[in-house]
């Protein structure tokens, strides 16, 4: 008979996978002592900072309650989850460096342009971001179609009509005229997609048909724009400290909280949520419990 999941094994189960997760990032990128030493301590720096892992956790547990509960396909979608690390890892490099929003603090971290200088920073993004392909070609527990597919989907996510697309976006986004569709459009590039991601290799590598897939993009796209907007939100209300990051790079852009106040911000963010779990139901994973546990500890602030 099956172990009714209480809150604390929950916990327990998610900081346990947090933990291999992080010791699989570890793996995926050279020590600090191989040459050239300086380019690999940058890119450790960035990717083993201590953040949150949303994505891998969301893909890992996403794979899990399809159906890849244990063994090699467990952990190829870790190693999955990884990937969507090392991607998300390179675009808070490029992001915070003096060209973009010129942030100095990360992860209670100084960034890593700061931490080692520009050229380093902009070239280890770049090699994590290469890597990362690499990792997902290794996946030999997945076929190599499925393999492509997952190749295939990321270079979307992160190219030029994914979040790349969504950054260059943001670059201009100053009118603040700017309507709520164009600005959901931005946040599901420059957020939604590497979530897009974390999501969609996870139902690929765990065999997951067609109706759960199109229910888990519903689920993805709804919670990269809750996602957004609860950061933008907390850039405009925290401090550095608080939120361990350099906050109010934004001030200017045209952000939902911008143009639509904080009142209505907070509405529509409670709405995209809704929206997400509603979508995550649909999907009938089997571990929804643990799923809606890290949504809820994600979503902690708003109800505060
Ligand atoms: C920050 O992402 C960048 C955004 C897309 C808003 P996270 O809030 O997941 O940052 P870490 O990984 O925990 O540092
Ligand atoms: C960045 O959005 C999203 C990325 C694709 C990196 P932000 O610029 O708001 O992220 P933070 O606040 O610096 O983490
Ligand atoms: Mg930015
Ligand atoms: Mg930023
Ligand atoms: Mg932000």
């Amino acid at each position: 008979m099956a172990i009714p999941l209480t809150q604390n094994s929950i916990e327990d189960s998610v900081v346990t996978m947090r933990r291999l997760i992080e010791a699989r990032l570890s793996d995926v990128v050279p020590s600090g002592q191989t040459w050239p030493a300086r380019l690999h301590e940058a890119q450790r720096h960035a990717l083993l900072s201590p953040g949150k892992r949303f994505r891998p956790l969301l893909c890992v547990f996403i794979a899990q309650g399809g159906g890849a509960e244990t063994g090699a396909l467990l952990d190829a979608a870790i190693s999955t989850g990884c990937v969507a690390e090392m991607v998300h890892a390179a675009s808070l490099i490029l992001d915070d460096l003096p060209c973009m929003d010129d942030a100095e603090l990360r992860r209670n971290q100084p960034t890593t342009h700061i931490a080692f200088d520009e050229s380093t920073a902009i070239l280890s993004a770049t090699a994590l971001l290469n890597r990362a392909f690499g990792v997902l070609s290794r996946l030999d527990a997945v076929t190599p179609e499925a393999r492509v597919e997952m190749i295939d989907l990321l270079s979307y996510a992160v190219g030029s009509k994914g979040l790349i697309a969504g950054q260059m976006a943001d670059l201009a986004n100053t009118d603040q005229s700017a309507s709520i569709a164009e600005i959901e459009r931005l946040n599901t590039l420059k957020t939604g997609a590497l979530f897009d991601f974390s999501v969609e290799s996870a139902a690929i590598l765990s065999g997951m048909h067609a109706s759960q897939r199109a229910a888990l993009k519903d689920f993805s796209y709804h919670l990269g724009l809750a996602f957004q907007l609860l950061d933008d939100v907390k850039d405009s209300v925290m401090s550095d400290d608080e939120a361990e990051k350099s906050v109010g790079r934004d001030i200017g852009k045209a952000t939902i909280l911008a143009v639509a106040g904080s009142e209505a911000s907070k509405a529509k963010l409670n709405d995209y949520l809704a929206s997400a779990k509603a979508a995550l139901k649909r999907a009938e994973l089997s571990n929804l419990d643990t799923l809606t546990a890290i949504l809820d500890h994600q979503f902690a602030f708003l109800r505060a």
